[in-house]
């Protein structure tokens, strides 16, 4: 079955990937970006993952690790860091919005490449980068820590919110300080883009690279302009998120082709029926967007993340005085349970961002938690770019 759906998908796949080539590459460009960066992650108690059975006991004990961590947090500290390797797919306008160097850095969620971004297939109805371009912002869609082409960590001890957050405020401080390509190797697009300077960033997430992004804001938010947390809503669902859903698998033995350079506590989705679960309604999916992801853009996530999910939701974001706009798939599995309507509140949410411009929850209607990879994914685009020019981005 997933053998004909791929066999039937390809050639569709590759008429959509040399369409984009031809109209992305006088635009783009592939670095590998050196960053250092260095944190404060926790030392969980927690056992290895170096199979899939192992994997499945990872999953169903979640709860009772977490609980010890809770306990022991105190003593749990552990100093991480270093140089590391960051791969990213940077892309710039013909025609730089309000003649100003605004560049949107994106950052995806577990289980994803940056590629989530920037798909070749159907890219005029799904690529975030391509309806970004057309608005006159720049973009940098990165592989974090542990995902696509970027360094390989330790999946424990440095796979968490804490590195993921200092990694981005170094990727930040290179826009903002006109080293971003400058200090970077290229390995392939276009060989016009030798320079860039940011003016403004605005930071973009989806999933865990929009907890992520909301650990950054709260310690580094003099260094965005702007915020938009798509598939991220804090509410009174989140604590229920079942993990189990993603049936979480041992990456090398996943996918040994994919994934032969992962080592212990790397994991992956354990299927695309897994990943769909996880990531879509009905209404708003093109099932060939399930083998697209799996044969694309799919990538591993660490042990560490799945034990951080929680880290830094709920903290007070005072420093970050810029837009936040919350965009969400109104039948969100993984942040509401599947219905977003009635469970937040914007008081609350209030409370969190004391000092943001202007805060905006959104839900994406009839859409799941992956709404880059949606149906109607470029109309909700247009409601995150109306946001951010009413707001001067
Ligand atoms: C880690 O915590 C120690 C003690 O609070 C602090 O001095 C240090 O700056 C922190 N390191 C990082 C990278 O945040
Ligand atoms: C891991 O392996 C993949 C697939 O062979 C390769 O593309 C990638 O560059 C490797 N990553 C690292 C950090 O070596
Ligand atoms: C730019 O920022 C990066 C990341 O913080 C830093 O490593 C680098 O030294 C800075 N370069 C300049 C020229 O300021
Ligand atoms: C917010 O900024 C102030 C002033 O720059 C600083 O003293 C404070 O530590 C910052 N708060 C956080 C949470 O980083
Ligand atoms: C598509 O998305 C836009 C923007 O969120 C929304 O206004 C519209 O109702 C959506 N269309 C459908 C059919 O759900």
């Amino acid at each position: 079955m997933v053998l004909f759906v791929s066999k039937s998908l390809a050639p569709l796949a590759l008429i959509a990937t040399c369409s984009s080539v031809l109209a992305a590459s006088s635009n783009c460009v592939e670095l590998l970006i050196p960053v250092t960066a260095h944190a404060n992650n926790t030392k969980f108690n927690t056992v290895r993952v170096d199979s899939n059975v192992d994997a499945v006991e990872f999953t169903l004990s979640r709860d009772r690790w977490d609980a010890l961590t809770i306990a022991e947090i105190s003593e749990g500290n552990i100093a991480v860091g270093g140089d590391f390797e960051i791969s990213g797919h940077f892309c710039i306008p013909s025609t730089p919005r309000n003649g100003q160097n605004t560049l949107l850095i994106a950052s995806h969620g577990v289980g994803f490449t940056k590629g989530l971004w920037d798909p070749t297939y159907r890219p005029d109805d799904l690529s975030f980068v391509k309806a970004a371009l057309a608005q006159g912002y720049a973009v940098l869609a990165y592989d974090r820590l542990g995902a696509g082409l970027s360094s390989l960590p330790d999946a424990y001890d440095y796979l968490q919110v804490p590195l993921q957050g200092e990694v981005l405020r170094a990727l930040t401080e290179r826009a903002l300080n006109g080293t971003i390509v400058t200090a970077s190797e290229r390995t392939g697009g276009s060989s016009s883009i030798t320079d860039y300077t940011a003016q403004n960033v605005v930071h973009v997430g989806h999933s865990y690279g929009s907890i992520v992004t909301n650990w950054f804001l709260a310690r580094y938010g003099s260094l965005s302009a702007g915020a938009i947390l798509t598939g991220f809503l804090i509410d009174n669902q989140f604590a229920n998120l079942k993990v189990e859903i993603a049936d979480l698998s041992y990456a090398p033995e996943h996918n040994p082709a994919l994934f032969a350079n992962r080592t212990s506590g790397y994991l992956a989705f354990g299927s695309i029926t897994a990943f769909q679960a996880d990531s879509f309604k009905k209404e708003t999916l093109d099932p060939n967007v399930l083998t697209y992801w799996d044969e694309n853009i799919q990538s591993s996530l660490g042990v560490g993340e799945v034990l951080t999910l929680g880290t830094g939701v709920g903290d007070v974001v005072a420093n970050f005085t810029g837009p936040l706009q919350i965009f969400v798939g109104e039948n969100d599995f993984a942040f509401c349970a599947g219905q977003c309507t009635g469970i937040f509140d914007l008081t609350q949410l209030h409370g969190l961002y004391p000092n943001v411009k202007d805060l905006n929850v959104y839900l994406q209607p009839q859409t799941g938690h992956v709404v880059q990879l949606s149906l109607n994914a470029t109309a909700g685009y247009q409601v995150i770019f109306g946001f951010l020019s009413k707001n001067g981005l």
